[in-house]
């Protein structure tokens, strides 16, 4: 690589192109739902890919992440109206605007008549300032899209299904989020407001591609060496994720002596210690915990009799564990966003650093 080497960020831009046309040049779909695994570098692609890109070509991006006021998406989606329009008055409006969580905890029809109210007309405000540049393009990003679907915001839903109907033309919409049963529960379940509206796609996870990139600027600005070959294994020990993988880098780099082993051992105590894995783990109920072991290590066929028998076993029973144990045990898990369900009574860990952490430390059950 010439020069030194200015960003670990391996772009994507023909990725981000090929959204922006299937939207604006295509025009056949005005809204997409890219699903995939947690840390993959989603949020990544969407502010430092799609967001520039789209700029270049004249629509302007509103981005916004709902998982940072989950209680309130509608307030955080008019913010990002507000901020990225530099509009004071909306901003100045937002502010007198009771919260949400309040109005529900607080149990007053008044205040909750009062926040809906403010709520809807600063919502109602902030799409009048969009159309307020007749011919202006928007994209608007729902990062953790998945917040949508939750019961307290059906209303919300269905306000902005209305509003981005009437306006498919000139507003698109991507949103982005890592529970794939969450997403579709909001687009494919006939009594949910955006049903059908968007298409869902699965997000494409980096490849050798983005392992060559990184070690260019490893490469680039340390003496210490390591090869191709060595770097794939280590992306893949990862699951083919960045975020690991970045955090093995920067072990790998500040390291004395450039070994990567240490290296790697370094990153997997970093990501649990970070994860709170063992406070995560020891919250967990006896059964849950079973129940991890034997998914971990493949197992599949939750509520069969061999299964039910193997975790009343492990938890030092003489007699198999119901069949509604163990379906309270998924159902907690799947709550609590640690399995996600891929197929009929088939499930995988949400975040597979957990998943090897878990068969590090605590060992398999089959
Ligand atoms: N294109 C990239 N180049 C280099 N590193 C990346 C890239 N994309 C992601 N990463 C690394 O991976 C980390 C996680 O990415 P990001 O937060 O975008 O994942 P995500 O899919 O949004 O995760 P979550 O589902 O948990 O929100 C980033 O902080 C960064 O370190
Ligand atoms: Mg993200």
């Amino acid at each position: 690589m010439a020069g030194i080497a200015k960003s670990w960020h391996y772009p994507r831009p023909r990725l981000a192109l090929q959204y922006y046309q299937t939207l604006f040049d295509v025009g056949l779909i005005s809204a997409l739902a890219l699903h995939g695994k947690r840390r993959m570098g989603k949020t990544e692609f969407l502010q430092q890919d799609l967001m520039p890109l789209v700029r270049e070509h004249g629509v302007i991006p509103i981005y916004a992440n709902f998982w940072e006021a989950r209680s309130d998406p509608g307030k955080t989606l008019v913010h990002a109206i507000a901020s990225e329009l530099n509009d004071k008055g909306l901003l100045q409006m937002l502010k007198l605007t009771p919260r949400l969580s309040a109005s529900l905890g607080g149990v007053s029809a008044g205040v909750d008549m009062e926040y809906r109210k403010h709520g809807t007309s600063s919502l109602d405000e902030a799409f009048d300032r969009l159309d307020a540049g007749k011919t202006q393009r928007y994209l608007m990003l729902f990062d953790e899209a998945q917040v949508l679907a939750e019961l307290a915001h059906q209303e919300l839903q269905a306000a902005l299904r209305s509003k981005l109907d009437t306006r498919k033309e000139r507003i698109k919409v991507i949103m982005v989020g890592s529970s794939v049963e969450r997403l579709s529960r909001m687009l494919r379940t006939e009594d949910q407001p955006f049903y059908r509206w968007a298409n869902m796609q699965d997000f494409p996870m980096l490849d050798d591609d983005f392992v060559r990139y990184e070690l260019s600027i490893l490469h680039a600005i340390s003496r210490h060496r390591l090869d191709e070959a060595s770097a794939q294994d280590i992306f893949r020990q990862f699951d083919c994720l960045p975020e690991p993988f970045r955090v093995f880098l920067d072990k790998f780099l500040t390291s004395v002596n450039g070994d990567a082993a240490t290296a790697l051992q370094a990153a997997h105590d970093e990501m649990a210690v970070d994860g709170h894995f063992e406070e995560r783990w020891e919250a967990f109920k006896p059964a849950d915990q079973q129940l991890l072991r034997y998914l971990a290590a493949g197992g599949q066929e939750l509520t069969s009799a061999a299964t039910r028998e193997l975790i009343g076993h492990s938890l030092g029973r003489s007699s198999p564990e119901s069949v509604a144990t163990i379906q309270n045990a998924i159902k907690r898990l799947k709550e609590a966003d640690v399995v996600v369900s891929i197929a009929r009574g088939r499930y995988e860990f949400q975040d597979s650093e957990f998943l090897h952490w878990l068969l590090r430390e605590k060992g398999r059950l089959d």
